[in-house]
């Protein structure tokens, strides 16, 4: 494909999630103002990347995107959900996402933690609902289980609590990894190995699928770090400097703003290298994995 053409695949793509987001809230039986907060942070725009990881990695598999749409709405609710949390006065107090006022500061800081647990759960609910026709009851389970790990305790909770934790200390690189794999790498990681479990892939494409996504999570991080200094409110939609005023540890502060940079560039690498071995139709995914290391937002 031509890079027009997998731009306009891209794109064709991310319509399609955010065309099918709104049908999901639209048809809960639940409280108006539960309901408006969860379409509001969901609808306010967002790259839709992880989504797009999955359904790309689908494509890459030679799959229907069709039958993976509920698990990318599912693992967009969950992101979008930790981003309503991580604003909160108590995390890391921020009143700007996705070029809008934050949840919080629009439906108040109960019904935002609420609009936040909502989501969290309701993705659960999308895996089950996945068609029988093209998703087993075992692959729903093991999709599942991959995404509690994902997203909880073991994953991006763990990580959001040493975040925090380590607010004001002076870590170690390794330390600052944990972090940033658990914080933001492993959701990301599960839209890549989610499309891979629906497809059926192999354990040893799993496994490989695995490593291309834990660097390129730890390199989409690392970006957020950097453009947390050089972005713009703009371009990036949420403050600038927020991490230095809530004196967060990040690649940046720990080795220099180039010595983050270099750290991405050779976590997209390493990321690269290992789709080149994967004997999949990777075109798309070597785009996104370039657009992850590039980003202006
Ligand atoms: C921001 O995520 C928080 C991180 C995990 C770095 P994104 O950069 O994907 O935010 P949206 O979804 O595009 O708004
Ligand atoms: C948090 O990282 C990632 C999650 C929301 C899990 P950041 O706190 O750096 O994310 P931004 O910069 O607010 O998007
Ligand atoms: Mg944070
Ligand atoms: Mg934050
Ligand atoms: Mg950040």
């Amino acid at each position: 494909m031509k890079i027009q053409e997998i731009s306009h695949y891209l794109s064709l793509q991310k319509k399609n999630v955010e065309q099918a987001l709104p049908l999901y809230i639209e048809r809960l039986d639940a409280p108006h103002i539960l309901k408006d907060a969860m379409s509001y942070s969901l609808e306010a725009g967002g790259k839709r990347i992880r989504p797009l990881f999955l359904l790309s990695t689908l494509k890459a598999f030679r799959c229907d995107e069709q039958v993976g749409l509920p698990a990318a709405c599912a693992i967009e609710m969950i992101h979008t959900y930790s981003l309503i949390h991580d604003d909160l006065p108590s995390m890391d107090n921020d009143d700007l996402r996705r070029g809008k006022p934050t949840n919080h500061i629009i439906f108040g800081e109960a019904n935002a933690i609420l609009a936040g647990d909502a989501l969290l759960t309701y993705s659960f609910q999308l895996i089950s609902e996945m068609s029988e026709e093209h998703v087993s009851p075992e692959t729903k389970l093991k999709l599942i289980t991959e995404l509690v790990k994902a997203a909880g305790a073991e994953g991006m909770v763990g990580g959001q609590v040493a975040d925090i934790e380590g607010e004001g200390q002076k870590l170690t690189l390794s330390e600052l990894e944990y972090i940033h794999n658990h914080k933001t790498g492993r959701l990301l990681a599960f839209s890549i190995k989610a499309a891979g479990i629906i497809a059926n892939a192999t354990t040893k494409q799993l496994e490989m699928l695995e490593g291309f996504a834990m660097h390129l999570g730890l390199a989409f991080q690392i970006r957020d770090d950097i453009l947390d200094i050089e972005g713009t409110v703009e371009a990036i939609g949420k403050p600038v400097g927020s991490d230095e005023s809530n004196h967060k540890n990040t690649y940046p502060s720990l080795l220099t703003i180039d010595g983050a940079k270099e750290k991405q560039e050779h976590h997209i690498n390493q990321a690269m290298k290992i789709l080149s071995e994967l004997k999949i139709d990777t075109e798309v995914l070597e785009y996104l994995c370039d657009l992850v290391g590039t980003r202006q937002n």
